[in-house]
């Protein structure tokens, strides 16, 4: 390792999908069986800082003040060594993260977690590497992270080669492309019910509709890049809509079956066909958990945000455009 270079701190924001990645054909290399595509947003995100020090017997991880042991800090672990091998770097690391969400709500802050910690990782380990190198990096810590790496809006090419060497994460129109607003309602539902990978998993081996879904994704996401390249708002918000909805009904057909939603998130469904029914354009989708993410333009980013706080149960509304991608701090 380079004199000098054994810390670093990145800062990775969370993304919505627009199109949902669920369901791994390689779940070692956690390789998605389709591509998806999201939008990288502003203000809610992590940021964390790598010291590799030749003092530690083992790696430290430390999360929002907390410090972790077992699984969490092994999931950490096994990433760095990813980066060590890479780098050849010996050296145990101590990883402090700070969300700006709280973890495991389905914010996906996993996807800013992972997307933070490669930066602040291969940059500590003396690496500077593009986009390009660290995506599939990322992708071996959460499925969902090479998209935060970039700004704007994000597609993933899923790729078939068996080693994963055809798998992209490529910027289909950067943040200010279209005017668009995603307003956050967050229920009061502590945790998932089903993390993500065990989720994918049991949807994959077990869900009738499985097969239909994977089938479905590649038209989904021509349709929504057409439309987001078009500018079209409206033919984006129908189809990232329909998505959501196939990705939870796969999820439902389950067995057992997986329903992230609670009673906040019918209630927050209906407010947003209401306000639609009302003449504000505005569409909803929702990752692996109950909090619903509200698509709408900016000059009715109030009118739906008061609307959703509005509705019992909800915890937080807060409003986010799209955003930056990962980056160093220091
Ligand atoms: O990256 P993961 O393992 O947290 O999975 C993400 C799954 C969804 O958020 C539901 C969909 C997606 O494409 O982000």
């Amino acid at each position: 390792m380079k004199q000098g270079t054994h810390f670093a701190r990145a800062r990775a924001r969370i993304n919505v999908a627009l199109v949902k990645y669920w369901g791994k054909r390689d779940s070692r290399l956690n390789l998605p069986e389709t591509g998806s595509l999201s939008v990288t947003l502003s203000d809610l995100g992590t940021t964390t800082s790598v010291r590799f020090d030749a003092s530690l017997a083992e790696d430290r991880f430390v999360l929002d003040g907390q410090e972790f042991h077992g699984p969490p800090r092994d999931r950490v672990s096994a990433f760095l060594d990813l980066v060590r091998d890479l780098a050849g770097v010996r050296e145990r690391a101590v990883v402090e993260s700070v969300n700006d969400i709280p973890a495991s709500s389905g914010l996906a802050s996993s996807a800013s977690g992972f997307a933070a910690l490669v930066v602040a990782a291969t940059r500590a380990a003396g690496l500077d590497l593009p986009p390009e190198v660290l995506a599939p990096l990322a992708r071996r810590g959460s499925g969902s992270a090479p998209r935060s790496l970039l700004a704007g809006f994000v597609e993933i090419v899923a790729g078939t080669a068996t080693d994963g060497s055809d798998f992209r994460v490529r910027c289909v129109a950067p943040p200010d492309h279209l005017d668009l607003v995603v307003v956050v309602a967050m229920t009061g539902s502590a945790g998932k019910a089903v993390g993500s990978r065990e989720g994918m998993e049991r949807t994959r081996r077990t869900s009738p509709f499985h097969p239909a879904w994977v089938a479905q994704v590649t038209t989904d996401i021509e349709r929504a890049r057409r439309a987001l390249l078009d500018r079209n708002f409206e033919a984006l918000g129908r189809v990232v809509e329909t998505q959501a909805f196939r990705m939870h009904a796969t999820a439902l057909a389950s067995d057992p079956p997986i329903l992230y939603w609670d009673d906040c998130t019918v209630r927050l469904l209906g407010a947003v066909r209401s306000l639609r029914e009302g003449g504000v354009e505005c569409f909803p989708t929702l990752d692996a958990g109950p909090h619903v993410f509200v698509l709408c333009r900016s000059g009715d980013a109030e009118r739906v945000a008061s609307a959703l706080r509005a509705i019992p149960g909800v915890r937080r509304v807060l409003t986010t455009r799209p955003g930056h991608g990962a980056e160093v701090l220091e």
